[in-house]
């Protein structure tokens, strides 16, 4: 979609990391494309008393690059500051006001974009001053974009949806999980349904497992006191991994819309087989990071980074396997895995198609469709091709493709489109509440289970993972296909 969108957007947290290092460059990308231009304001709000010309060249400093800083200017000349502690009520009357005046000043015809980019315990105070101050318009769309995490588990992120919910409805409510603005991630739907080899391959009979890994090379960094609160499980299975597993197991959409999308989403959901939590504690592996020396240089263990707790029981890494009761892929462990500090950063997804019986050219080794979703972006699929020469040996053969790097970089980044998608009411690649508490019911019985065990198992920095994270594929019979120390295509 890109077609020129009017609203004014007020932003919660204007001040803060997640506006200036995504959601201004996101803005400017859409500025650039012409899908945010003559009819918009953005009224940054945070209690620090700035000026509007000091929250501009906030953004200039955000936003430009070498060749575009006075086209920068121009977009920052669409921001206004607004000094607001979120739980004063007379503010948001100040905030009204001025939504009302850059409004008619931009004609933004009522539209409105609330976007929470602030600590989660603020959410429902905003959304119910928004209410009770009548901050929502009449006369155009009134939309709220809100960051994860959305809760810490099912019962509180419930509570939070009471309490949003009581301000917006859910075709108003755009919950944010960023991995689903990855091109990539997006892609996914198009590979499984726009390709009757691939259609006609995906389901029990033909795959044997499918493998999900999210790793990052950094440690917690600066984001201890978050991070404490949440662990991996939290901060990556229960949203980015989960998602990914929906989009890998759902049936097909009947159409591509939000409807359609959410409703074979919601069914993929619900068939998450449930463990019990004697089965969680046995089909999901937890572990923090230790010391350990990467490249010459010393790196800390988790329990000795700034802000973690000396007896820390933070997860910074977690492997699982996940079966879904949907009858095409009943059956097929589905393992996946994230952490901190692991071998190297990489999100793919690998699908493992089951070997054959022996034949006339010998064993026929099982095939695999990587999804590169980043650093890189693209695919490769094995086949068994005959090996060069007097023999007929099979050896496997990558068809590999890679988006080009320029042209990757130059597509929309993924917080770019969300908000343009926001812009435009598609919630196509947002949460939908049912998502979101199907998922927290499944994590939820991983942290009982894990709650009744002090002890932390550990991995050294710069590994991947402990090795009863290998010794959960193992017991399949089956190990990880992607192991960065072993000699692999890029990836
Ligand atoms: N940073 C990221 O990369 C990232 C990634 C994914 C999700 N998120 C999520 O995005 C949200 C924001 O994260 P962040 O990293 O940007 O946090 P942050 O840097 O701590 O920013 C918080 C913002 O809230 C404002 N604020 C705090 N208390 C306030 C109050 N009482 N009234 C009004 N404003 C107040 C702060 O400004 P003042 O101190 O001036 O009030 C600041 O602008 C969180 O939900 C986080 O989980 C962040």
């Amino acid at each position: 979609m890109s077609e020129e969108t009017s609203a004014v957007i007020i932003l919660f947290g204007g001040s803060g990391d997640l506006a200036q290092r995504k959601l201004y460059p996101a803005m400017f990308g859409l500025y650039k494309r012409g899908i945010l231009a003559a009819h918009f304001a953005v009224i940054g709000t945070a209690r620090r008393p700035w000026s509007n010309a000091h929250y501009r060249d906030i953004v200039v400093a955000a936003v430009a690059g070498d060749n575009d800083h006075d086209q920068a200017v121009a977009f920052s000349e669409h921001f206004y500051y607004q000094s607001h502690d979120v739980t004063d009520a007379e503010h948001y009357i100040t905030l009204k006001e001025l939504a009302a005046t850059l409004d008619a000043k931009y004609q933004a015809a009522g539209n409105r974009l609330y976007y929470m980019a602030m600590a989660p315990a603020f959410f429902a105070t905003i959304a119910s001053h928004l209410k009770s101050e009548a901050l929502l318009t009449t006369d155009g769309f009134n939309r709220l974009v809100i960051e994860k995490p959305f809760g810490h588990d099912y019962a509180s992120a419930k509570e939070l949806n009471d309490s949003i919910t009581a301000t917006f409805k859910e075709a108003q409510i755009f919950r944010i999980d960023h991995y689903l603005g990855k091109e990539m991630a997006q892609a996914i739907m198009g590979l499984r349904f726009g390709n009757p080899i691939i259609k006609a391959l995906w389901n029990k009979d033909f795959i044997q497992d499918i493998q999900i890994t999210l790793a990052e090379a950094v440690g917690v960094e600066e984001r201890a006191g978050y991070y404490e609160t949440a662990g991996a499980l939290r901060d990556m299975v229960q949203n980015h991994v989960m998602q990914l597993v929906a989009c890998l197991t759902m049936e097909e959409p009947t159409e591509l819309s939000a409807a359609a999308v959410h409703k074979v989403k919601a069914e993929a959901f619900a068939a998450l087989h449930r463990y019990t939590e004697e089965e969680a504690a046995a089909n999901f592996v937890r572990a923090q990071y230790t010391q350990a020396t990467i490249a010459g240089s010393d790196v800390p263990g988790y329990r000795e980074e700034p802000g973690v707790a000396a007896d820390s029981l933070t997860d910074t890494f977690v492997a699982g396997r996940i079966l879904t009761d949907l009858p095409d892929l009943a059956g097929v462990p589905i393992y996946v895995r994230t952490g901190k500090r692991l071998t190297r950063k990489s999100t793919q997804v690998t699908v493992t198609f089951k070997p054959g019986a022996a034949g006339m050219f010998g064993a026929q080794p099982a095939a695999h469709l990587t999804i590169y979703i980043e650093p890189t972006q693209g695919i490769t699929l094995e086949l068994n091709g005959k090996q060069l020469g007097a023999t007929n040996a099979l050896v496997p053969q990558n068809l590999d493709f890679r988006h080009d790097k320029k042209a990757a970089q130059a597509a929309p980044e993924a917080y770019e489109r969300l908000i343009g998608d926001a812009l435009h009411g598609d919630q196509t690649n947002f949460n939908h509440w049912v998502e979101l508490a199907a998922t927290w019911r499944y994590i939820d019985v991983i942290l009982a289970a894990w709650a009744k065990d002090d002890q932390m198992p550990t991995y050294a920095a710069g590994t991947m993972g402990p090795k009863a994270a290998f010794d959960l594929l193992q017991r399949d019979g089956h190990d990880w296909f992607w192991q960065p120390t072993r000699i692999q295509m890029a990836d």
